[in-house]
């Protein structure tokens, strides 16, 4: 797994300068996530919970249950989501295990020690690490059947580029007849999307301006927080919101630890995310370029979201 410090700093050195949403979720970041999972405005994580709890039947009905399946969830966060389907589960007497996966250890603790709680006797074992290093884990190389989850739209935070590497070598990791359960917020009208990246409360950016807050304490910068602004926008050709940390004036930013110092102009920008939306062709092409059988689609109605199933 890269080191924050080298990630950042290479991010930094590029024209545009970007840093990666992954270091999102300090401890802090965690909790502002799951404030805006409840903002009135991030309809996403809704309209999934509304879609898991409508089908998890018919999406379980794709597989057998001779023996305990292996549910494997990356980016599991809070789980919440997920508890639905644990809940189907264990109403219908089916037997599973339950690998979350994440990059943030706490989320990790928590989920964990919160699951230990509400279901006794789960069995669980996390794992601490990114998406595309969590492929090479013997968890997800076993020959258990598995049903991997990535739910919330995580897919959306990866570029066209990285989602479709990610998925052939999540299909290379897979054996016929697992399968794959991707949450994908679909197109729909601008301004819904983007009031979802500019809360009015402003939960968003007190997130996204975490990540500078997180800089100068992990890294000793000295960003003066006064001198940034949250700037999201939306991409219509892109389908994508795209957020940004905005330098209110020409400012220079030393990283004590890597010796750098980088300068930003008065209005510069540095790209910190990237959430794309899909329409059920995007979806179709991404599973198909990647060896994926597209196995049928669950969809909020509007359609605001769509959690995909694909076979492998
Ligand atoms: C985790 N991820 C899917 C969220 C999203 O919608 O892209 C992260 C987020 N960023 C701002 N609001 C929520």
């Amino acid at each position: 797994m890269i080191s924050i410090q080298e990630d950042v700093i290479a991010g930094l050195l590029e024209n545009p300068k970007r840093i990666s949403s992954r270091w999102f979720y300090d401890e802090k970041g965690d909790k502002l996530f799951q404030d805006i999972m409840e903002l009135p405005e991030y309809y996403l994580t809704r309209a999934e919970f509304s879609v898991l709890k409508m089908y998890a039947k018919d999406i379980f009905s794709y597989f057998t249950f001779d023996k305990p399946i292996q549910i494997v969830e990356l980016g599991a966060g809070d789980g919440k989501k997920t508890r639905v389907l644990f809940n189907y589960l264990n109403a219908e007497n089916k037997s599973f295990e339950y690998i979350p996966i994440d990059i943030s250890l706490n989320a990790l603790n928590r989920l964990e020690n919160a699951l230990k709680k509400e279901y006794p006797g789960m069995a669980i074992k996390s794992i601490q690490t990114d998406y595309f290093s969590a492929l090479k884990k013997d968890e997800l190389q076993s020959s258990k059947h598995k049903l991997v989850l990535f739910l919330g739209s995580n897919v959306g935070n990866l570029n066209e580029k990285d989602a479709i590497e990610f998925f052939k070598q999540l299909h290379q990791a897979l054996k016929p007849g697992d399968g794959v359960l991707i949450g994908f917020d679909r197109t729909k009208n601008p301004e819904t999307i983007l009031a979802a990246y500019n809360d009015a409360a402003g939960v968003t950016r007190n997130f996204n301006l975490n990540l500078l807050t997180r800089l100068n304490r992990e890294l000793g910068a000295n960003f003066e927080l006064k001198n940034w602004e949250h700037q999201p926008k939306y991409d219509i050709e892109r389908k994508s919101a795209l957020s940004f940390i905005r330098s209110t004036k020409e400012q220079s930013v030393t990283f004590e630890k890597a010796s750098k110092t980088i300068h930003f102009n008065e209005g510069e920008l540095i790209h910190t995310e990237i959430s794309r939306k899909f329409d059920l062709e995007d979806i179709q092409n991404l599973a198909s370029k990647t060896g994926f059988k597209l196995a049928s689609n669950f969809d909020h109605s509007m359609p605001l979201y769509t959690d995909s199933l694909w076979l492998a």
